[in-house]
């Protein structure tokens, strides 16, 4: 009998990429997100049977961050929800140094499905497919940040690490917690400088304080994103997420793909593909 896998969060950075791997190896995926069929809304955990019927091994990247205020509940009916459905195997995508995802981690570490954590630090592609992506446009990179390091990480590697978890004997990852990090860690301003260099575009970092980063998210996104956004900033740029790990190395056996390569590797992408539209 083969493995049928589900992707929660499908589109997203690195459902996308967890997704493309599996397939890539072969396996069955059934992709899920809002607007697929089925579907798989977090919002609407009465519909999640349906998405996980028949699945034996699940990738969930929970939305809008395990910190945020429902997580937990949420957590624990999709492990009861898995339960039920026969899963056998969940790798949860977390976020590092965060309080709140520690207690979902918890949760899904002690359900009755065997369960592994993928904990990442900052996404590189923040920089490139998130939500600081338009830094290069604007020429500002701002964040509540200081001049804190962080050892930014390639969601390439992320969902690598994730794949293995899915797909290697189960007795190696069962239970377990993943913690990864790209292999140096950088300040912002060290970034703004990496984001000039490889884009040819002129990028400044702007460290703000607190008060003021809520206030330019909020007038963007709205009140709840901005608090969201702003504790996240608090909690995790107070220094404790400073020092890499080796988790990519210990998962994979080689070592994580740093933020220069992984902004040069966008830039060319992103010329490339202007080249085509030109062209055509
Ligand atoms: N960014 C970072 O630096 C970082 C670091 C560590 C951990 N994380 C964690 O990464 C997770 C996000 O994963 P990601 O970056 O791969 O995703 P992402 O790029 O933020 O994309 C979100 C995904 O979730 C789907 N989605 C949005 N709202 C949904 C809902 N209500 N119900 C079900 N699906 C929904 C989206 O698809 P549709 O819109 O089509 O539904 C999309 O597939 C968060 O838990 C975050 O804490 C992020």
């Amino acid at each position: 009998m083969s493995t049928n896998f589900a992707v929660i969060g499908s589109t997203g950075k690195t459902g996308r990429r967890v997704a493309d791997l599996l397939e890539a190896e072969g396996f069955a995926v059934r992709r899920l997100s809002r607007g697929t069929s089925p579907a798989f809304d977090w919002e609407h955990p009465e519909r999640w049977a349906d998405a996980l019927r028949g699945i034996d091994r699940v990738y969930a990247a929970y939305v809008p961050d395990l910190a945020a205020p429902g997580s937990e509940t949420a957590i624990a009916r999709l492990a009861d929800v898995a339960a039920d459905a026969g899963v056998e195997r969940i790798v949860l995508l977390s976020g590092r140094g965060e309080d709140g995802a520690r207690r979902c981690e918890d949760i899904l570490l002690a359900s009755s499905v065997p369960a592994t954590i993928v904990r990442a630090s900052w996404f590189a592609q923040n920089f490139t497919e998130g939500m600081l992506s338009d830094a290069t446009v604007t020429g500002v990179l701002a964040l509540p940040a200081a001049a804190v390091r962080e050892p930014f990480i390639d969601v390439d590697d992320v969902a690598a690490v994730a794949v293995a978890a899915l797909t290697e004997p189960g007795a190696v990852h069962a239970n377990r917690v993943h913690e990864v990090t790209g292999p140096e860690s950088l300040t912002f301003a060290e970034v703004a400088a990496i984001m000039s260099e490889t884009t040819g575009r002129e990028v400044a970092y702007l460290p703000m304080g607190f008060d003021e980063f809520h206030a330019a998210v909020a007038a963007e996104a709205g009140e709840a994103v901005a608090t969201l956004l702003t504790e996240l900033c608090r909690e995790t740029f107070d220094g404790r997420n400073v020092l890499p790990t080796d988790g990519v190395d210990a998962a994979l056996g080689r070592p994580p793909r740093d933020v220069r390569s992984v902004l040069r590797a966008a830039a060319a992408a992103a010329t490339a593909t202007a080249a085509d539209r030109s062209s055509s």
